[in-house]
């Protein structure tokens, strides 16, 4: 290493303890691929939630609750490929941390397999134990409340805001409560009322990651899709940075147009050989040139069996 020069280590929890003990607000976003992974890092993204949001923003299905563990990891293990800073944290899916045991055994696979730093798993109270379990093997564990996507069918289906009831309010506070208490180091807390969501940051010491929570969060998380104008909804909560629907639309359009008028590839992008080389490979004189070089789009002047 030259003199002067950083090593570049990835962040561990530790890292966003710290960050969040000296008031740092904790931007996160989901990513799910290579190349955007490392432009994110390159961005100094702190950390980088492979999300099972993946399933719909990126595998066209219609829930989170059909991606399955092999997908999961294949997406996790790109991600910390293309990152060499930010923590990657893989989401576990739907029903790969029924029992604890069965957790552990998922969630040791995020680690060994795809080389991820912490998991994410959904739910309050009921998956404490979980949280628990996976801490004592060693695994960070990022906590999940409020809107819990793999749960949507046991929570009415329809996406909602959690916790805007006298009792629904009391059980997102004892949930938050309930995961920092079994050891996660970090809680995603998604669509709930900005008020409470501040109340629940102010009464833990583990670092609220808010989603359509307000602004009282220790840090935000959105999915990148909305970030960059990619999908084909977006959600109240998300904020569009770019365009990038209309930047890949407009750039597909002009190619296909380069290639119908005969305007792609250009020089730039061609190579050529030396001209007495390729009249020795194709046994032919300058004279026959003239008469065998190809025209665009034709096939004409290919020379002959017995020119070869
Ligand atoms: O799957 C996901 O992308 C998430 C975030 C919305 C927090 O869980």
């Amino acid at each position: 290493m030259s003199a002067g020069a950083e090593s570049i280590r990835r962040l561990t929890v530790a890292d966003i303890a710290r960050m969040h003990a000296d008031g740092e607000r904790l931007p996160t976003l989901t990513a799910y691929d290579y190349p955007t992974a490392r432009i994110l890092d390159e961005a100094g993204i702190p950390m980088l939630l492979v999300g099972d949001s993946l399933g719909q923003v990126l595998l066209g299905y219609d829930s989170t609750v059909r991606v399955t563990m092999t997908e999961m990891l294949h997406h996790t293990a790109a991600v910390v490929r293309g990152s060499s800073r930010a923590l990657v944290i893989g989401d576990m899916p739907f029903l790969s941390y029924s029992t604890p045991g069965e957790a552990v055994e998922n969630a040791g696979r995020f680690l060994r397999e795809a080389g991820a730093t912490a998991v994410k798993i959904e739910g309050g109270v009921r998956s404490a134990r979980t949280v628990e379990a996976l801490v004592r093997a060693g695994i960070p564990v990022m906590g999940h409340i409020g809107w819990t996507p793999q749960s949507q069918h046991g929570l009415g289906g329809k996406v909602r805001v959690q916790g805007k009831g006298r009792d629904t309010a009391r059980a997102l506070l004892a949930d938050a409560v309930a995961i920092q208490e079994a050891g996660a180091f970090s809680i995603v807390v998604e669509l709930v009322p900005e008020q409470l969501a501040a109340v629940i940051t102010s009464r833990l010491r583990i670092p609220t990651i808010g989603i359509g929570a307000g602004a009282g969060c220790s840090g935000q998380v959105q999915v990148l899709t909305d970030l960059l104008g990619l999908g084909t909804f977006r959600p109240r909560h998300a904020r569009a940075y770019a365009d990038l629907q209309g930047t890949i639309g407009a750039a597909a359009r002009t190619w296909a147009a380069d290639v119908m008028e005969g305007r792609f590839p250009g020089p730039a992008e061609s190579v050529r050989m030396d001209e007495a080389t390729l009249d020795e490979a194709l046994g032919r004189t300058p004279d026959d040139r003239a008469t065998t070089e190809p025209r665009a789009g034709h096939m004409a002047g290919i020379p002959l069996d017995r020119d070869l």
